[in-house]
């Protein structure tokens, strides 16, 4: 059986970065696996939240995952913090991995940049995520390119234990695909599109209205080529906006450089536009009736209930392999 776990962090609003490496993806897989879509609220407040926000983004994220097509008959979505069995195997993995691993983490080094405090839990952030994988025997983990690092450290650590205590856990493999999973900001494409990046333009958010979404992508910058060409090396800026153009038309890559061949930026930019407005009125329509309703409440409740029977299952195997007196089952 093919299963996958993965999660957005309700750590700011829901940008188009998201979509296009992880959510867009979970729609189109929840056909061909068993899906386990989860809030991941431990790790945001591995940074200090405001607990209104923490509460509105939990429930934005949810509500998110459904309007964007997850299906809650097909696919069992809740909150990390609502599964105790995260936390407590995320602890013991803790006693299985390294301090010198963790500190090699890109992510860890990029957070604690520059800052004069820094939570512990930020340093074993990748262990939680570790444990949120395996606590569900997860074969497959779809996620965006900056998450790489976290499934090779999380595959180290299943060896690691499999190795000590016996075989308990899968060892998961990534899903990163070839086109959106690395959306990069509109001012800048050296740099990740990103929800803390206080340039409002660099990024553009599923809630924004679509006069934003039209002056955002009006602005992006491209180069001085006009030329609508697909490399990276090149014209990165332009390699950007075509791969946005390719998550929400689902048009190849070479389709849509044929498109706009010869025709230079401006209508390739005011088409992308509408073709991203298109697909998020919709998803922003269905998320705004969602949102605070009792059908969330009632997907989020029996999604945890159903996620907590696998997790707890996983979570005493791994309790007997280390030695651990347990009296259940
Ligand atoms: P987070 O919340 O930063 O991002 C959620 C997912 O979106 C992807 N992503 C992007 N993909 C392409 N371009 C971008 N600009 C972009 N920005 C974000 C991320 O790669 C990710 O797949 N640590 C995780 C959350 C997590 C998790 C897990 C994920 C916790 N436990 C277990 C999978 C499995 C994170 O911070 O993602």
């Amino acid at each position: 059986m093919k299963r996958i776990l993965s999660g957005i962090k309700p750590s700011g609003d829901m940008n188009i970065g998201g979509y296009g490496g992880a959510l867009h993806q979970f729609v189109k897989l929840q056909h061909d696996y068993e899906c386990f879509f989860f809030v991941p609220d431990l790790h945001a407040v591995t940074v200090q939240q405001d607990p209104k926000e923490l509460h509105q983004r939990s429930r934005d994220i949810a509500a998110f995952y459904v309007a964007a097509g997850v299906d809650p008959k097909k696919a069992t979505i809740f909150l990390q913090s609502q599964v105790p069995a995260h936390a407590e195997l995320g602890w013991l993995m803790e006693t299985q991995a390294h301090f010198g691993e963790l500190s090699r983490m890109t992510q860890f080094k990029e957070k604690s940049d520059g800052k004069d405090i820094v939570s512990s839990a930020l340093f074993t952030y990748p262990v939680l995520m570790a444990a949120d994988i395996l606590v569900y025997q997860a074969t497959h983990v779809p996620v965006g390119e900056d998450q790489k690092q976290h499934l090779e450290l999380t595959r180290d650590l299943a060896m690691r234990f499999n190795s000590r205590f016996g075989t308990t856990f899968v060892i998961p493999e990534p899903i990163i695909q070839d086109t959106g999973s690395r959306i990069m900001g509109l001012d800048d494409p050296s740099k990740k599109m990103s929800k803390s990046n206080p340039i409002r333009n660099s990024y553009v958010l599923l809630l924004d209205s679509p006069d934003d979404i039209r002056k955002k992508f009006a602005r992006a910058v491209t180069d001085s080529e006009m030329n609508v060409r697909y490399d990276w090396d090149q014209k990165p800026a332009v390699s950007n906006l075509i791969e946005i153009y390719s998550v929400f038309s689902g048009d190849p890559l070479p389709t849509i450089e044929k498109r706009y061949e010869g025709q230079g930026y401006g209508a390739f930019k005011k088409d992308l536009a509408e073709i991203v407005v298109e697909k998020l009125i919709p998803i922003q329509d269905h998320y705004k009736q969602l949102v605070h309703s009792e059908e969330l409440n009632r997907i989020l409740k029996e999604g945890a209930a159903r996620a907590a029977e696998i997790a707890d299952h996983t979570l005493l195997s791994a309790k007997r392999a280390m030695g651990f007196v347990t009296f259940e089952g």
